[in-house]
């Protein structure tokens, strides 16, 4: 379960308001301080009193009450999530254009927190155009659009626009607030971290490549926690699904060799070397300079590959030696489909035996396990196989329980 935090919860004008008051409800019973920004039409459907009493706090709805302490943007200053149950569509158009007309509008302005939206209209209007643009503006600008569902709506017509269920709505919203990197800590303050993170492509030709599923997720989520925690972080990206976060160093790399190159060149003054990208272990032993026709090639087509180096290994061979602050920490990641628990194990401890990596993630990967996923579940090894932690949830928090593994150990000490 997550800290206490501070969710202000933003309330709409629609008939859903009434639903909100479960939200409201929901965050405090978990222990979270809950502070509501009503719009004025949601006090139409929803009465003040209430959501005082459901809130523990003070309802805050006029922009020109509390101005002796900038209330405006104290709100959304102070707010370490924003969670908007029901928003309408005219809400919608508000936050898409920055409009700040009012104390929900100057709140979301003055917060760099996450947004979760809780969308509740008609149909028609949620498939108008206008919010359809609003919507995919909102998405791209990172919040959250939770539901609509679909069902009955206030008359007689069904469809989409129903506001989520509130309970669907607290979890994906605690989901958010879980992904989000811990910025209480500095414990890597002045040091720098390289991590890889994607998966390889080897090509085979000008249109085509041998590649594999890893969404780069859990990488990039290391890079954005250890960054939170005062590292200077370089990221070596190889063909990430996911967007890379803008204050953290990138150097690309495309294929295995690519990636063994700009690890050597970029681990030489690293202080910690997490190796989370899946390498490929071969590559076609040619890469053709047109494309592979079929003519050429019949009904079957017969490729030779080559192994490739062991990057993680390499590094280990190389790396500078002695304890932290002058030795470097290096941490392998293990990609391992075995069902059994004891043969995981087993697998994990015979690969962190033959890498002579300092700790090792062990990861089960399957088709729908580990990659292109939000959330994982890990144990770590030490290098004498012991497992020192075991941590499950999203890939931030993982994340952050690897991270503190790392700062624990001793060899950094
Ligand atoms: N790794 C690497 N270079 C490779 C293959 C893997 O550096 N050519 C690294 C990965 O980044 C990971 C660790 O080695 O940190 C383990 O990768 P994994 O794919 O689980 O194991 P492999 O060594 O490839 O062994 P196998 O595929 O046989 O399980």
């Amino acid at each position: 379960m997550l800290a206490s935090r501070t969710i202000v919860v933003g309330i709409t004008g629609g008939i859903a308001a009434y639903k909100a008051v479960n939200v409201v409800r929901a965050f405090v019973l978990q222990g979270h301080s809950v502070h509501v920004v009503a719009t004025e039409a949601a006090l139409r459907f929803v009465g003040k009193p209430t959501l005082e009493a459901i809130s523990r706090n003070p309802v805050n709805v006029d922009l020109y009450e509390g101005v002796a302490e900038v209330r405006h943007v104290a709100i959304g200053q102070s707010a370490d999530l924003i969670v908007i149950a029901p928003a309408t569509a005219n809400t919608i158009a508000k936050l898409a254009a920055g409009i700040a007309d009012d104390l929900l509008g100057n709140t979301v302005l003055a917060s760099t927190a996450p947004i979760v939206l809780a969308p509740a209209m008609h149909t028609e209007m949620w498939n108008n155009k206008a919010t359809v643009a609003n919507v995919a503006t909102l998405r791209e600008r990172g919040m959250t659009i939770v539901g609509p569902g679909v069902g009955q709506l206030t008359g007689s017509d069904v469809g989409p626009g129903r506001m989520e269920e509130p309970d669907v709505i607290v979890q994906r919203a605690l989901d958010v607030l879980d992904a989000q990197p811990t910025v209480d800590s500095d414990d890597l303050a002045g040091k720098r971290v390289v991590i890889s993170a994607g998966g390889t492509r080897e090509p085979l030709d000008p249109v085509r490549f041998l590649g594999n599923r890893s969404s780069g997720k859990q990488g990039v989520a290391l890079a954005l926690a250890a960054a939170a925690r005062g590292a200077s972080v370089v990221l070596v990206a190889a063909n990430l699904d996911v967007a890379v976060p803008a204050h953290v160093t990138v150097h690309l790399a495309g294929s295995a060799l690519d990636l063994e190159q700009a690890m050597r060149e970029e681990c030489v003054s690293a202080d910690i070397v997490i190796m989370a990208a899946a390498v490929a272990d071969y590559r076609p032993t040619e890469i053709r300079e047109g494309k592979i026709k079929k003519e050429d090639t019949g009904d079957t087509l017969t490729l030779t590959l080559v192994k490739n180096p062991d990057v993680l290994a390499g590094l280990v061979e190389t790396r500078r030696a002695g304890h932290a602050p002058a030795g470097q920490q290096i941490v392998g990641f293990a990609a391992e489909t075995e069902p059994d628990a004891d043969k995981l194990l087993a697998l994990g401890r015979g690969k962190i035996a033959r890498k002579g990596c300092d700790l090792l993630v062990v990861n089960r990967v399957g088709w729908s396990e580990g990659f292109a996923t939000d959330s994982n579940e890990v144990m770590i090894l030490d290098a004498r196989g012991d497992i020192v932690n075991e941590a499950s949830g999203s890939k931030m928090s993982v994340a952050n329980r690897i991270l503190d593994v790392i700062v624990r150990n001793d060899s950094f000490n």
